[in-house]
């Protein structure tokens, strides 16, 4: 693509003039975006950059070793690895408040991120994968009261606190840019095509309190969720796919037994920037396999349903 091309070579000489010889650090989220910025970055200014990837326990089954692998073995770039999941659920134990588990994380993540950065040492510089819509859905609606839908944690406090200056090289695009840019710079294409994952993580699909049982359960069932919908060749045509543990149980039949357990809903919508979005229309029989396959494998849930909310009025996570 010869518009990405002349982008990122653009990008590549913007970084290195704002950054010279200087020190940059990046935090690592799994996601598309930080990792597009991390590799473009790296591409401008080798190893002046360190990737800092503090692992929440808050991430899907096999992503944390995914990122890690990725980037330490495949990329070669340098990468700590914090393993924090303790810290995070420790401090989320009992808090059942969307907001206040959103700044409970944000908070924390910025704690551990500075401390994982002063061992670094003398950087001058933190890169973000902030996008365009990022950076207006931060600010309030044009024209409308100042509300705040729900707090970002990628566009925090963390720059003024850390007294460094910002590296931002994926300020102006949409998502589908950013991904037009990762294929430039050769990341896999299973990793470009990959759904957008919320900095809380899997925090915000547990509504309620969240435990490490119900985060065990969640896994295992988004996995079997997104498996199907891979198998049936419908992962790129969807803007994101997920499952909520819901905080509710219900009574069902196994065998000849009463079962006592949770409700897990299913999330699928389609959109180009997460700014609006309407739900995927999966066929029945689509619905009928992943369902069967939930309540047969997953222990602790006995009923699933599927969430046909557009955004808006809904958001596309649940909290
Ligand atoms: P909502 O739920 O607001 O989500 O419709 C819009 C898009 O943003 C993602 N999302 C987040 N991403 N930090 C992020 O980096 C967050 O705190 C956050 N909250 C929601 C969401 O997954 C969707 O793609």
């Amino acid at each position: 693509d010869w518009t990405m091309a002349a982008f990122k070579q653009q990008a590549i000489e913007k970084i290195r003039a704002q950054v010279g010889t200087g020190k940059v650090i990046c935090g690592l989220s799994g996601g598309v975006d930080s990792s597009v910025a991390a590799v473009l970055i790296h591409e401008a200014i080798g190893d002046q950059l360190t990737c800092i990837f503090v692992d929440t326990g808050l991430m899907r089954a096999g992503e944390s070793e995914e990122v890690v692998r990725l980037f330490r073995d495949h990329y070669n770039i340098p990468l700590v690895h914090r393993e924090a999941s303790d810290l995070f659920l420790g401090k989320l134990a009992g808090v059942t408040d969307p907001e206040q588990k959103r700044k409970i994380i944000g908070g924390l993540f910025i704690d551990v991120f500075d401390e994982e950065s002063a061992k670094v040492g003398g950087a001058e510089f933190l890169a973000q994968g902030t996008l365009y819509p990022d950076v207006i859905e931060s600010v309030s609606f044009t024209g409308g009261p100042s509300v705040t839908i729900k707090s970002h944690h990628n566009v925090g406090g963390l720059p003024e606190r850390m007294k460094l200056k910002l590296v931002e090289p994926l300020r102006e695009l949409f998502k589908d840019e950013v991904r037009a840019l990762g294929r430039e710079l050769g990341l896999p294409p299973a990793f470009i095509g990959r759904h957008p994952f919320p900095g809380p993580g899997l925090a915000i699909r547990v509504p309620g309190e969240i435990t490490p049982e119900k985060l065990e359960i969640l896994r295992k069932a988004d996995t079997i969720y997104l498996e199907e919908i891979r198998n049936a060749g419908l992962y790129d045509a969807i803007w994101q796919a997920f499952a909520v543990l819901l905080p509710v149980r219900t009574v069902g039949v196994m065998g000849d037994g009463r079962t006592y357990d949770h409700v897990l809903a299913l999330r699928a919508v389609t959109s180009t920037d997460g700014m609006t979005a309407d739900w995927y229309p999966f066929p029945h029989d689509f619905l009928a396999r992943v369902s069967n396959r939930i309540v047969n494998e997953v222990r602790g849930v006995n009923r699933v349903v599927y969430d046909i909310t557009s955004k808006p009025p809904g958001t596309i996570e649940w909290e």
